[in-house]
């Protein structure tokens, strides 16, 4: 087949700017230990979710007068706890793991986005001021049933 040399040349240009973006993405992800949020490098075996406290009872644990941890397990098709309440101005940590696969733990209204991995406990704070209710979706394609993996956070007066 004939090719024509510019054109040559510029598909070797393409195949070089991918290599080096491959690179540079590869190296930095190295060097700068990118991880899932989570201020410690929290592990937990995946296959033992549900045996392992405190994610054996996903739930709330107030642990102040403003603060709570939120332990949540992400598995498909659902986020535990399905609801919690927390009073308004209150500060939530969230725990969040996944039995299974990649997840995406995401309140959009409330600007809480953590990707969740087998394996890892993602981290996530927010000050929840304004009551109402928030919607916890999954940013993460996950399977069949993804669109109805959600859960709630009823913020009260
Ligand atoms: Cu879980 Cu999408």
């Amino acid at each position: 087949m004939h090719m024509p040399r510019l054109e040559k040349i510029w598909i070797a240009i393409g195949i070089a700017t991918m290599a080096a973006f491959f690179v540079t993405l590869i190296t930095l992800a190295v060097a700068s230990d990118l991880n899932p949020p989570s201020t410690e490098g929290m592990t937990i075996d995946p296959t033992r979710v549900m045996q392992t406290p405190p994610f054996d009872k996903p739930g709330l644990h107030q642990i102040g007068p403003h603060l709570y941890e939120a332990y949540y397990v992400g598995q498909i098709f659902q986020w535990s706890p399905r609801e919690l309440k927390v009073p308004a101005g209150s500060t939530v940590r969230f725990f969040v793991t996944s039995t299974d696969v990649v997840h995406g733990f995401t309140i959009p209204t409330a600007d809480v986005n953590a990707e969740v991995m087998p394996g890892w406990i993602s981290e996530v704070d927010h000050t929840f001021n304004s009551p109402g209710t928030y919607l916890v979706l999954c940013n993460q394609y996950c399977g069949a049933g993804h669109a109805n993996m959600f859960s709630r956070v009823e913020v009260t007066r």
